[in-house]
């Protein structure tokens, strides 16, 4: 079905749900066996974490503001570009949690493996894995590309001015998002 016809049968109630045309591979992330276990490693790493977790509303939270933004700076990045990165970020966590390995270092190796099974091209792929290593380099934050789209949407998803944990979190009080 293309994507016209998809968005006309969910409107019109003849489809139970919008089939995405520019989700397909992003969709098959999500699918992938190794993509699932790391996921689920994370959860588990993170059962009684009362800071920010980093499971698939985090994810989610950050390829939508990130795609507004592209949207509203006219910043030319494909949404499924901006959705793989941002469920990918973060993949590597459990690894940091259990191994002490940084986790965009860990989640650049997984998701290289991920990105090759799931047809992404190489240029694609460089691109994803630069904006993942570099989320939590504070230099990139006003860069007009993924990077620096994911890097300001990793931010602005987290809520910490509704947070019960905000005391004890030891993140500084400029790294706090403390109001909308
Ligand atoms: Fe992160
Ligand atoms: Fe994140």
């Amino acid at each position: 079905m293309n994507e016209e016809r998809a968005v006309a049968a969910a409107m019109d109630g003849t489809a139970g749900f919008l089939y995405r045309t520019d989700m397909v591979r992003v969709n098959e992330i999500l699918q992938q066996k190794e993509y699932k276990a790391c996921y689920e490693a994370i959860s588990e790493c993170e059962k009684t974490r009362i800071f920010c977790r980093h499971n698939m509303s985090h994810f989610l939270d950050v390829a939508r503001l990130a795609y507004i933004e592209s949207l509203k700076r006219n910043i030319k990045v494909d949404k499924e570009i901006i959705y793989a990165t941002a469920i990918l970020h973060d993949i590597g966590r459990h690894l940091q949690y259990r191994e002490n390995i940084p986790h965009e270092e860990a989640s650049v190796l997984i998701a290289e493996q991920i990105l090759e099974h799931c047809h992404f091209q190489k240029e694609e792929t460089g691109q994803i894995l630069e904006a993942i290593a570099s989320h939590r380099n504070e230099e990139i934050r006003g860069c007009a590309d993924l990077k620096g789209l994911i890097y300001r949407a990793d931010k602005m998803s987290r809520l910490c001015f509704a947070c019960d944990a905000r005391e004890e979190c030891n993140k500084s009080d400029e790294k706090k998002r403390l109001e909308l």
